[in-house]
């Protein structure tokens, strides 16, 4: 009986090298997400540039792998920062972003020169300004806004309402950019703005880039010469076998067909776009292999098969109604009548359901389940809860495997535990 093959390696194999749960992250898989929007940028002939945003799954291995593919970097942290500083990532291809940063940080991305910081309200450009004259180095600055479009899954909504923490919100824009000088000390130079994530359509990225270029051109009115438009991230991804599949070059082809003929029409310098994929990038390139333990009938109820890791390594189901395909790795041809309905549950003190019907062969322990497309915000959403050691994560590259996150120890566990003095000696 054959096993489950990711990226032309044997997943079992891999769950008995390194143990279980297991991340397994495949760099071939990485390099065709992230070559498939370079070249439908380039075969647009604009200038263009891809931020990979790190939220969706940051280590020092993955900046090596974004930098190696020619990738700018999206940061929202300063720890997301350090991790690229020491990683050795080009400062300049950085992008400082997230919401709420604190002085500290903002100093951070200053002190490190980073290319870009992206400021996300008033507050943060008047922050921004006053923290500027201390540093020689001037990152380009670029405004984020709340464009008033909000992108779900399969549908997407255009309000004059804007209810979000992020951006500036539309209709504050003129009023708080005023006139071009009024924030002397920075260089501007671009918008913003991010309207989802997990999205198929391409309507809404054209209504948010309208809104956006005629916003540029209010801008222009005021002194403001924006030369960077920055539509964020959110392409979607396929989870469950019939999903639909996101069609960069379709949606790239009619993205810039769409902006050159807003920028005309709106007599606008066609602007350099930026764009910040992070699921579409790392989700298809991850899987995680669990072993599986007690295979639990309730009876006239359902089949519960209990895996070794949970809602700890994976929270999306639990957190975002998630859905997953998985396969048992060790059992790839199987007979119809050996297909039962089960549901997938985590080891954790909590309903923590991975997937709550999905139809494989019969379950046994000892089995290996591989949980497919967990590469976006699995790992990079990890907890401790129940103090269950985070698990490893194994990068494959042609055939090659090896660690570049070790599992964590129960040790690691107590490492910033202390002991107040009257429980100490
Ligand atoms: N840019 C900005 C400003 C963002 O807020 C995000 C995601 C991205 C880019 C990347 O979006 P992507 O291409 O990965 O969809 N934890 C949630 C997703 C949160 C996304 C937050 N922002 C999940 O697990 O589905």
């Amino acid at each position: 009986m054959s096993n489950y093959i990711f990226s032309n390696h044997d997943t079992v194999a891999l769950a008995k090298k390194y143990d279980t749960p297991l991340y397994v992250i495949s760099e071939d898989i990485i390099e065709k997400n992230a070559t498939s929007i370079q070249r439908a940028f380039a075969r647009s002939g604009v200038d263009y540039e891809i931020n990979y945003a790190g939220k969706a799954f940051l280590n020092t291995a993955m900046c090596k792998i974004i930098h190696r593919l020619g990738l700018s970097l999206d940061v929202v942290s300063g720890g997301e920062l350090y991790t690229a500083m020491q990683a050795g990532f080009p400062r300049e291809k950085i992008c400082f972003h997230g919401s709420n940063k604190s002085i500290e940080e903002i100093r951070m991305a200053f002190e490190t020169k980073v290319g870009k910081i992206v400021a996300d309200s008033e507050y943060e450009l008047h922050l921004l300004n006053d923290l500027a004259g201390e540093y020689e180095h001037k990152p380009e600055i670029l405004v984020r806004v709340s464009p008033g479009i909000e992108a779900h899954t399969h549908e997407y909504v255009q309000t004059g309402r804007i209810d979000s923490k992020f951006g500036i919100p539309l209709r504050n824009m003129e009023s708080v950019m005023g006139e071009a000088g009024k924030y002397d000390k920075l260089s501007i130079v671009g918008l913003h703005c991010h309207i989802g994530s997990q999205i198929f359509d391409d309507r809404p990225f054209l209504i948010a880039s309208e809104t956006m270029l005629k916003l540029l051109k209010q801008l222009e009115e005021k002194g403001y010469y924006l030369e960077q438009l920055n539509l964020g991230g959110g392409f979607g991804i396929p989870y469950l076998k019939d999903d639909a599949v996101f069609d960069i070059d379709a949606y790239i082809d009619d993205l810039v067909t769409f902006i050159r003929t807003k920028s005309e029409e709106l007599s606008l310098k066609f602007p350099k776009l930026l764009v910040e994929p992070g699921r579409y990038i790392i989700g298809p390139a991850g899987i995680t292999l669990y072993e599986i333990g007690t295979v639990k009938e309730v009876p006239h109820t359902r089949k519960y098969v209990s895996v070794d890791g949970g809602m700890t390594d994976n929270p999306r189901p639990a957190l975002y109604n998630a859905l997953y395909h998985a396969v048992i790795a060790n059992k790839t041809s199987f007979e119809e009548e050996e297909e039962e309905l089960v549901t997938i549950s985590g080891r954790c003190c909590e309903t923590d359901t991975l997937i709550s019907d999905v139809v494989l062969p019969r379950c046994e322990a000892g089995d290996i389940l591989a949980v497919l497309n967990t590469g976006a915000y699995n790992y990079s959403m990890a907890s401790n809860y129940n103090r269950i050691p985070r698990p490893a994560v194994v990068l494959l590259k042609g055939d090659q495997d090896q660690l570049i996150v070790e599992r964590e120890t129960y040790d690691d566990l107590l490492l910033k535990d202390r002991l107040p003095d009257w429980y100490a000696s």
